[in-house]
């Protein structure tokens, strides 16, 4: 009998394990690929949780019926109907590499860790930091847009306010400009820095969901009358919820009039750099001080890997000036090879590998294929909403993303959220599609992010019929 240690760390029982594993993987991948059964389980928060207590509390078991069930009861993003989040149906090689970085468990914060790891890091770094027009810009990766928003505006904060305002803290007279349709993470940024929601400076959208840039001086006259400077302001390419790409040129001669940082939120639509037909919609990035790109959104990685890049490579290193003596032996710049001092991880997986060997194994063509195919979907959904008098169009989708909803002109606009909401609900619960649904104007509107580049032409107008459908059940139950 092994004991549990010798049994979890048996080579030759992780070899067997291994094998079922990429075989049902394999097999999940296949129908899911060809859009059979559900994209989603129908499970909702508690008895899922009660299914999962039930297991867990009935003693150990074998590993493979465990990740066989887990498996069972996933959401399926490679399945050409999941229309949801902005997160990506990752290919096969990111994800073996991901388990060829979490068995050898490569920490990274100092070179020593994770030579291998940190040397592609730089490599991906440059190439990346060279589409998005850097001459000569830095970076490092880090745990998704979030966090990576944070360590940028971070930068940006010591650079604006001087090293003073990394030893002694900051008060709060100041802030952030950015727009009403920007992602909430610029505002988590703002607060955690210390400058509460009045430090983050919402300014209002045009019909197409983009920065009004004419409101931009008057805006900026009225904080520093309020007693609040704006040292950054955070542009958008593009919107989570609309795909709306911001004027970067317009941005960026705004923060140079103003002598502001100029920080492109880049998570989800700066990977059209990757792609030659679609890199003019980020016309302007070049000219950002930072830009932060998620390779996990259109990129094929899977979660978590985003890129944070600053066009002078020493603004790079400006977030965290503290000293961890027992880590590093010097404390010269030029070490760029110790990437815990420029991110917020301690340890950090070795990101960099899932998206190297995705790029080495098939080339940068992946990715504008992809980026190609993703956003042709959303101008032939589009087209079909546009078509259809049964539906509203939010806006000629400038991305991947795609709002819409049903003309409902009996109902009253509290009625027709109301009916939106319960379309939603409806669809998640029998699980044929996943979408979303967000807010625009005040008003609720389904939302589609086409992640994968699978989804035809027949899922979307299946969509497009689901929804009436759902929408004719709901009125006449409310009606009888
Ligand atoms: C524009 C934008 N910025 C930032 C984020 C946050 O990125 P993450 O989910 O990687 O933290 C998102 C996520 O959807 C986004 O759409």
């Amino acid at each position: 009998m092994q004991s549990p240690l010798d049994a979890a760390f048996d080579p030759e029982a992780f070899r067997i394990l291994g094998r079922q594993v990429v075989d049902l993987l394999a097999d999940r991948l296949s129908s899911s690929l060809r859009g059979e059964g559900k994209v989603r389980p129908a499970t909702g928060p508690e008895a899922e949780y009660q299914h999962w207590k039930t297991l867990m509390e009935s003693g150990t078991g074998a590993a493979f019926p465990f990740l066989e069930e887990f498996v069972a009861r996933a959401i399926y993003l490679h399945h050409p109907r999941y229309v949801g989040h902005q997160v990506c149906p990752p290919a096969p090689t990111a994800a073996l590499a991901g388990l060829v970085a979490e068995l050898l468990n490569n920490g990274m914060a100092v070179y020593e860790m994770g030579p291998s790891a940190t040397a592609l890091e730089r490599w991906i770094i440059e190439q990346t930091a060279h589409k998005i027009g850097f001459e000569k810009g830095a970076g490092f990766l880090t745990s998704g847009g979030t966090l990576a928003m944070l360590t940028a505006l971070l930068g940006a904060r010591a650079r604006k306010l001087g090293s003073d305002s990394v030893r002694a803290g900051t008060e709060p007279r100041w802030a952030v400009i950015t727009s009403e349709e920007a992602h909430y993470c610029a505002g988590r940024a703002v607060h955690v820095m210390g400058w509460g929601s009045d430090g983050l400076l919402r300014i209002p959208v045009d019909s197409r969901f983009r920065i009004r840039t004419d409101l931009l001086d008057q805006a900026h006259e009225d904080a520093v009358a309020r007693g609040r400077t704006p040292v950054a302001l955070v542009g958008s390419a593009c919107t989570t919820s609309t795909g709306s790409y911001d004027d970067l040129h317009a941005l960026a001669d705004f923060c140079q009039r103003r002598g502001l940082w100029f920080h492109v939120d880049g998570a989800h639509g700066a990977a059209v750099a990757f792609c030659e037909e679609l890199r003019p919609r980020i016309a302007g990035i070049e000219r950002a001080d930072s830009v932060i790109l998620d390779f996990h959104k259109l990129l094929l990685t899977p979660a978590l890997a985003t890129a944070v890049l600053f066009r002078d490579p020493a603004c790079s290193w400006a977030a965290f000036e503290q000293r961890a003596q027992y880590l590093w032996e010097a404390s010269h710049r030029d070490e760029w090879f110790n990437v815990g001092r420029r991110s917020f991880e301690c340890t950090k997986l070795s990101m960099s590998l899932k998206i190297a060997a995705l790029w080495h194994a098939h080339g940068e063509e992946l990715f504008a294929e992809n980026l190609r195919r993703v956003h042709a979907s959303a101008a032939v959904f589009a087209t079909l909403i546009a078509q259809d008098p049964r539906f509203d169009l939010a806006t000629d989708p400038q991305s991947n993303i795609v709002c819409f909803r049903l003309r409902t002109p009996d109902l009253s606009d509290a009625r027709a959220d109301s009916l939106h909401r319960s379309i939603r609900t409806e669809i998640l619960e029998e699980g044929g599609f996943y979408l979303v649904q967000t807010e625009l104007h005040a008003r609720v509107w389904l939302r589609t992010a086409l992640m994968n580049p699978f989804t035809k032409e027949a899922d979307l107008r299946a969509l497009l019929e689901r929804v009436v459908q759902s929408a004719t059940a709901l009125q006449n139950k409310a009606s009888a």
